[in-house]
């Protein structure tokens, strides 16, 4: 006997309405699972698939019968879950001082700036940090990281974790890396941490860099609003990894150092209102001198703004040492 599909087993094609070449069309246009089909409006579908506004009320209507759309939760339930964030240190007390303690887990922090200030050297560091035991600011967990730009460097992990008086081996092996080589398969790799996770706890991810593959593809005025739509459903994945599974979300992004394609202030982080949104803490990073970095916490919810420096040296981030 065949047994019986449930919810998350349906794709797009089982859709009534959905035959081949529409399907297609449709996840060309993103619209390729049940959540983004079931949020979207009939008129945007039938301009991209060609079929009438009727037909695409329809097809969203039964999407919508299979996605997780989410559920009420009772503010008590909230406080709950609330009371079972935890933060991760960055390796500089200044800069978790800066941050209320460190990293929180159920959110997002991007670190933004422009290239070579010290972004993904922060991730590592991230990274090496949660495998630390908790008595030292870590998590004793496993991390992911969807690494789009190819910068990830065992051998920085291994320098930074010598440093910290961790066995190098045993912290690689607790590091998961997974290419992203354009920005749907970066998409898909973060909807499919939360299978991936199954065997093993992974209370980090990070993704580096969260813009760099939808600012490549998405070029200019015309496409913006797709790849908006793109990155919204991206963060909201994320996001939705952080509170289900009480980690954290370390997302890097670079700023828009090319008015002429992104208009508009070259400090500003890629990804306009949809990131600044979704992203609980942001902390955009400058390079100064001798190694060091200047860090401000920038738009978040409880704390004060503010600015602090950090170094940057073979051995990772650290404070900086007045002597
Ligand atoms: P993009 O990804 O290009 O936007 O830049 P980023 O912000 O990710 O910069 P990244 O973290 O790669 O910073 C690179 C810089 O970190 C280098 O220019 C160095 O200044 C510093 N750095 C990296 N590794 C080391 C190291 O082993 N020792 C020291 N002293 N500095 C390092
Ligand atoms: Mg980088």
């Amino acid at each position: 006997m065949a047994e019986k599909k449930v919810a998350e087993e349906y794709t797009i094609d089982d859709l009534p309405g959905v035959g081949e070449a529409t399907a297609e069309k449709l996840r060309e246009a993103g619209y390729d699972n049940m959540m983004t089909l079931a949020v979207a409006s009939p008129r945007d579908l039938a301009e991209v698939t060609g079929i009438g506004e009727g037909a695409a009320a329809k097809i969203i209507a039964a999407a919508r019968k299979y996605a997780d759309v989410g559920n009420f939760e009772t503010g008590e339930q909230i406080l709950e879950r609330r009371k079972e964030i935890q933060k991760l240190t960055t390796g500089s007390k200044a800069l978790d001082d800066l941050l209320g303690g460190g990293l929180e887990t159920q959110a997002i922090t991007e670190f933004y700036g422009e290239f070579g200030s010290g972004k993904t050297q922060v991730m590592h560091q991230l990274a090496v940090n949660a495998t630390m035991p908790k008595d030292k600011g870590g998590f004793d967990t496993d991390v992911l990281i969807l690494d789009t730009e190819n910068t990830f460097r065992p051998e920085r992990i291994v320098q930074m974790a010598n440093f910290r008086g961790a066995d190098p081996d045993e912290t690689l092996k607790r590091i998961h890396v997974a290419r992203a080589y354009n920005s749907h398969h970066q998409i898909l790799l973060a909807e499919k941490a939360a299978d991936e996770t199954k065997e093993y706890q992974a209370r980090l991810m990070i993704v580096d860099s969260l813009t760099s593959h939808f600012r490549a593809e998405y070029m200019g005025r015309g496409s913006l609003a797709e790849r908006q739509q793109l990155l919204n459903r991206h963060m909201h994945t994320l996001l939705k990894y952080s509170t289900v599974s009480n980690a954290v979300i370390a997302v890097t992004n670079q700023v828009s150092a090319r008015p002429d394609v992104f208009f508009g202030d070259p400090t500003a982080p890629i990804g306009g209102n949809i990131v600044g949104h979704t992203a609980t803490f942001r902390v955009y990073l400058r390079k100064s001198k001798a190694g060091k970095r200047i860090a401000r916490l920038v738009d978040s919810p409880h704390l004060p703004e503010g600015e602090v420096v950090v170094q940057i040296s073979e051995d990772g981030i650290c404070d900086v040492q007045n002597a």
